[in-house]
């Protein structure tokens, strides 16, 4: 009997020892795996960013597969300045963590910018990481004064919503909002004479029979810092807002790393003064636009049905879906990984893109919430995401050019919306050309997606 029981005892101990042993080695496995993940992915994030890093328009054909998805990661991207700050930003807005904060409705202004303020504090290590980019001038510019917004306009377009302003009984079809600095006074120039000219702008036939006759009203801005370029300058710009009426100013300084602002505030001069446009370009003064094309374009996406629900969304361009953030120091767009880590979210090339007013409204609305980043059109692509919206790509938009031969064709510049990068010199041919040629390629369509496409080497 006794022996029965010490019997079963030690079948017990038995069995339990390698029960625990087995749990044991579970327990291992799990953590070495996790281990070798968060290896693994931080080994491809270095190896595969110099080879990876997006020019813009580099896989627009949305097949690329991004970065994994570190969900095992709990330290995810915390020594990245950017991404504390907006992980703070989130959290306050967080539906499941703070229900409440959703409604924001009601918010205003001030209690934005304290909540962007709160985040600077909530980093406690901040002073700590900013001292990384003790040699990096331009970011270490960038990341002191991130936490501004309030620059004020030197120089506003009279009579609202830039030139072209006339005609008040019809909503303005397109804003033509254009990136430049004081010293591109050429480009302006060459602009204003051509492709940007402003008042009825008869549209042309687009891809489908019909498709985009009529017309719409089109307008102009300028969008422009403060160049240091001295007194001179700033008088013969002055001179040149009285003459055409297009150009809107603002008081500070016109570096790459400021063009977000250039963003952000003129969203926000669009809610005061050009509420009704329906549609605005934002684009550099070194493009080639098919405006008669771009019209009829936009004609088209009116008319389609359930027009009324997706305009709201409507943004398009030349898409670029999970760039990599550029780490090669001597980049124009370098981004070091203290500042920000992930992936890009989609975002249409800055280099020129058409979004509707309605959207822009919404972008004003949400970039409240967004910290400034240093790369404008990855900023407009941050906010997209943050209003779950996406820019649709378009062939027809070639921030990189013609592919090669096509150029010379009779017919190429009536069947694209936009070409990068033209001089002025070259935009006035190309106007004249396009309006010699333009009875004999009115049938042209547009490029369309599938056509053989000029990817450039990463
Ligand atoms: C898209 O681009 C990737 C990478 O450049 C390529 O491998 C893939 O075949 C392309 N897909 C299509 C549908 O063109
Ligand atoms: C709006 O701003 C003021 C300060 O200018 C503040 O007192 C008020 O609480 C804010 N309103 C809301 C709804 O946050
Ligand atoms: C942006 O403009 C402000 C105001 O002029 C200036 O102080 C700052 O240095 C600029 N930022 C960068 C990154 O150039």
């Amino acid at each position: 009997m006794a022996c029965f029981t010490c019997r079963w005892r030690s079948l017990f101990i038995y069995l339990c020892t390698s029960c625990i042993s087995l749990f044991l080695l579970f327990v291992y496995g799990i953590m070495v795996f996790c281990f070798v993940l968060n290896k693994l992915e931080r080994s491809t994030v270095v190896a595969s960013s110099p080879v990876r890093f997006v020019a813009p328009g580099t896989f627009s054909n949305g097949s690329f597969n991004p970065l994994p998805e570190t969900f095992w990661s709990l330290r995810r991207h915390e020594d990245a300045i950017w991404n504390r700050l907006q992980l703070s930003m989130d959290r306050h807005f967080n539906p499941i963590l703070r229900p409440r904060n959703i409604k924001t409705g009601s918010r205003n202004r001030s209690s934005y910018e304290s909540l962007r303020t709160q985040a600077f504090s909530d980093v406690t290590d901040l002073a700590k990481m900013r001292k990384s980019f003790d040699r990096l001038p331009r970011i270490r510019e960038f990341v002191s004064h991130m936490h501004r917004r309030d620059y004020p306009a030197l120089i506003q377009p009279v009579g609202g919503c830039g030139a072209g302003t006339t005609d008040e009984r019809e909503a303005p079809l397109l804003l033509l909002a254009i990136k430049s600095t004081e010293m591109n006074f050429k480009n302006r120039q060459a602009i204003r004479q051509t492709w940007g000219q402003v008042g009825r702008v008869a549209g042309q036939w687009s891809n489908r029979k019909g498709g985009g006759r009529g017309g719409g009203h089109v307008r102009r801005v300028f969008l422009l810092g403060n160049g240091d370029a001295g007194v001179r300058l700033s008088e013969a710009l002055q001179m040149e807002s009285e003459r055409h009426g297009d150009v809107l100013q603002w008081d500070f300084r016109d570096t790459f790393f400021n063009l977000t602002m250039k963003d952000v505030l003129f969203w926000s001069w669009l809610s005061r003064s050009c509420k009704r446009t329906l549609f605005v370009f934002k684009g550099d003064d070194d493009v080639f636009v098919n405006t008669p094309r771009m019209v009829a374009f936009l004609l088209d996406q009116l008319k389609k049905p359930q027009a009324h629900k997706t305009i709201g969304d409507f943004m398009t361009g030349d898409v670029i879906t999970a760039g990599l953030a550029n780490r090669v120091r001597r980049s124009k767009y370098f981004i070091p990984y203290g500042f920000y880590q992930g992936v890009y979210p989609m975002y249409a090339g800055g280099g020129g893109v058409v979004y509707s007013g309605l959207l822009a409204r919404r972008l004003l609305h949400v970039s409240e919430r967004v910290h400034l980043f240093p790369i404008d059109d990855v900023y407009v692509g941050m906010c997209m995401v943050r209003i779950n919206a996406r820019p649709v790509h378009h062939p027809a938009f070639l921030t990189f050019d013609f592919p090669h031969g096509e150029e010379e064709k009779r017919c190429s510049y009536h069947t694209i919306l936009l070409v990068h990068k033209r001089s002025p010199a070259q935009i006035v041919k190309l106007w004249a050309r396009l309006k010699m040629s333009q009875a004999q390629c009115r049938d042209t369509p547009l490029r369309r997606a599938g056509e053989k496409e000029n990817k450039p080497e990463p």
